[in-house]
């Protein structure tokens, strides 16, 4: 199968939203209710450049955007500018294909020399895939927010990990 990563572009948004308002949707995985709009999506979208702290990869197939990793602004306050907050998407069914992999590899790679210090994620659990993943770019456990989350009519844990990067 053919598949490419490279750069978010414009023309991704719309694939990119209705991935995420999957997730939104029918899994706990993001703490989002409602679905989100393409303006919504847009100012996302506007967060990201090609250098510099926050940048976002896509992986493409057959043309369509099947997923991202981006890199965010972990908090506004400015001490906290040197850590950043990473988060990866596929669709449904781009999973298991080391997708995921291959998105962190690209940004990961980008983020290189970049000024940040630790990269954070917060992963609701159960979620078997996301654990392994960053598990095995460096992320380490950090602790686990009980029940912090309520969808679906029940509370959600979160699993907090720390990768250490760059200098
Ligand atoms: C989490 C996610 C990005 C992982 O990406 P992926 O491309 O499916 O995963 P990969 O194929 O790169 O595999 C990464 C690891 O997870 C494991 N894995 C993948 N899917 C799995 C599943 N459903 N159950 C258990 N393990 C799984 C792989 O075996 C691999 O493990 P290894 O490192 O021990 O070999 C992807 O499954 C996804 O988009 N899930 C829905 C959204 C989500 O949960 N995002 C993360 C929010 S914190």
């Amino acid at each position: 199968m053919n598949i490419t990563i490279r750069r978010l572009e414009q023309g991704d948004l719309a694939a990119l939203l209705e991935i995420y308002n999957h997730y939104v949707r029918e899994t706990p995985v993001t703490f989002d209710i409602e679905p989100r709009t393409l303006e919504q999506r847009q100012a996302w979208l506007d967060g990201f450049a090609s250098t510099g702290r926050y940048q976002c990869f896509v992986a493409v197939k057959e043309g369509r955007a099947v997923g991202w990793a981006g890199s965010h602004p972990y908090k506004d306050r400015a001490a906290y500018d040197t850590t950043v907050m990473s988060s990866v998407y596929l669709a449904p069914d781009a999973t298991r294909q080391g997708l995921g992999r291959r998105l962190y590899d690209t940004l990961f790679d980008a983020l290189a020399g970049e000024d940040i210090h630790r990269i954070f994620v917060g992963i609701t659990l159960p979620n078997e895939a996301s654990v392994r993943l960053h598990r095995a770019f460096g992320f380490e456990p950090v602790g686990i927010y009980k029940e912090v989350g309520r969808k679906f009519g029940r509370f959600w844990d979160v699993a907090t990990y720390l990768r250490p990067f760059g200098g």
